[in-house]
């Protein structure tokens, strides 16, 4: 038996980098939602993939609308994570954003985009493992990416330099 506790302690060890997964319904509702379980699974095709967790309840909206853009996070960005990982009715209130080429939120300053239509979602375990066909995708130059490790959150540059 594995004691819960000690499973995220020692997944906790693992770095990631933190992404908004975004979408729009046909009525023009946004929908947001953070993960730091994204990750690339294959160029040819090129594909995908983030686990939402089964409670969540911005992944059902995500996934009636067929599609999503990841967006990755700068270790400038953190009010953005703090809005899209709470579970408020309305995580885009008073925010400007751009659009993707899909026409999904695109959020302003993201250090990467990833347009993808919902390929398949297995169900795998309390978590869905969501795998998307990538349909366009960009980044921009410069930017340090927002980590999370050990519960807390760090700027690469200051691991990097040992602040
Ligand atoms: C750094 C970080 C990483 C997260 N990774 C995931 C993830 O991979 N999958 C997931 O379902 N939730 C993840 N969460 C939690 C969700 O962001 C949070 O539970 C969610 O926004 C709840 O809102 P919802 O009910 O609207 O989905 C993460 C949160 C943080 C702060």
């Amino acid at each position: 038996m594995i004691d819960p506790k000690h499973f995220r302690t020692v997944l906790g060890a693992y770095p990631t980098g933190v992404c908004v997964i975004t979408s729009v319904d046909a009525a023009g509702l946004r929908t947001g939602l953070v993960v730091g379980s994204f990750t690339s699974i294959s160029l040819d095709p090129p594909l995908v993939g983030f686990f939402p967790d089964k409670r969540s309840g911005s992944w059902p909206r995500i996934a009636a609308t067929g599609r999503f853009c990841v967006n990755v996070l700068g270790a400038d960005q953190l009010d953005l994570c703090r809005r899209f990982a709470s579970r408020a009715d309305d995580k885009f209130a008073e925010l400007a954003h751009g659009h993707s080429p899909a026409g999904l939120p695109l959020l302003d300053n993201a250090l990467a985009w990833i347009d993808c239509r919902i390929e398949r979602v297995e169900d795998i375990g309390d978590h869905w493992l969501v795998v998307g066909a990538v349909e366009a995708l960009d980044s921009r130059a410069g930017g340090t990416p927002l980590l999370f490790f050990r519960g807390q959150y760090h700027d690469a540059v200051e691991i990097a330099q040992g602040v």
